[in-house]
């Protein structure tokens, strides 16, 4: 069995809990912010990611509108991609893992095909320290989004991320770390395991969403 085919055992592991009920919406002490929370498995044992997206209430469709994402990742990741466009070539991803000291590093990429992804600024990331941490299990990261919401495709066409409704997101996990692991810009290893589910937007809107940001990036 591919690894990447594990999504649909959360259930049958009997590790079903209220961290792996899709698109649960939840209220972040941290940031304030509410966010719509996926959980996906990449190991049998039920270890997995959670990502998580919190957007303004006055996005609207076909525009670009900012975005806060934020992932729970267990310590034995090496690193976890998020795809924006739900799949790998000519998206933006998002790379995260831990540096040297604890801290977390954010990559923006961008893959040519299914050939490693470069360092790109199709998107730009800001972390957002209060909702940035790590203890004995697992690390954190919040970050606000510019340019992942909207982007120009290599056909000239944008392509848009509804705030009304489900979104086609992917992610991609190695238990490898990257080669230079305080460069942003490091070379990584290929994922173990990928998975794809639909993210609903429309319950991440948030009303005080850029005045609680500016607080939060200020
Ligand atoms: C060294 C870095 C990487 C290499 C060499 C690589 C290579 C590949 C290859 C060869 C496939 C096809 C596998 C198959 O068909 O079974 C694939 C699929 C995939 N990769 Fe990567 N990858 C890398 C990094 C990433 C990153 C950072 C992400 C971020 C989310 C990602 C997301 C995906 C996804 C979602 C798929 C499934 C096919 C699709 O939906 O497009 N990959 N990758
Ligand atoms: C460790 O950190 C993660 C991510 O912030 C959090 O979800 C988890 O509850 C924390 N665990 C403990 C024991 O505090």
């Amino acid at each position: 069995m591919k690894l990447s085919s594990l999504v649909g055992l959360v259930a049958a592991v009997g590790t079903a809990t209220a961290q792996s009920t899709p698109n649960a919406v939840v209220r972040d002490a941290d940031t304030g912010l509410t966010f719509t929370s996926n959980f996906q498995l990449y190991k049998a044992d039920g270890r997995g990611i959670t990502f998580r997206v919190a957007i303004p209430e006055s996005a609207e469709s076909y525009t670009s509108y900012d975005v806060v994402v934020q992932a729970i990742v267990p310590n034995d990741v090496g690193w976890a991609g998020l795809s924006w466009g739900g799949s790998m070539p000519r998206v933006p991803l998002l790379l995260a893992w831990r540096g040297s000291s604890n801290n977390v590093i954010l990559s923006g990429r961008l893959a040519n095909g299914y050939i490693a992804p470069q360092p790109s600024n199709i998107a730009q990331y800001t972390l957002i320290p209060a909702g940035t941490k790590s203890n004995a299990t697992h690390w954190q990261y919040t970050a606000l989004c510019r340019g992942c919401s909207a982007w120009v495709q290599t056909n000239g066409a944008y392509r848009y991320l509804s705030p009304r409704g489900g979104n086609r997101l992917a992610f991609a996990y190695s238990p490898n770390r990257p080669f230079d692991v305080n460069n942003p810009s490091s070379s990584i290893p290929i994922h173990e395991v990928h998975g794809y589910w639909s993210h609903d937007f429309a319950a991440a809107r948030n009303r005080d969403f850029e005045s609680i940001v500016a607080r939060l990036t200020s």
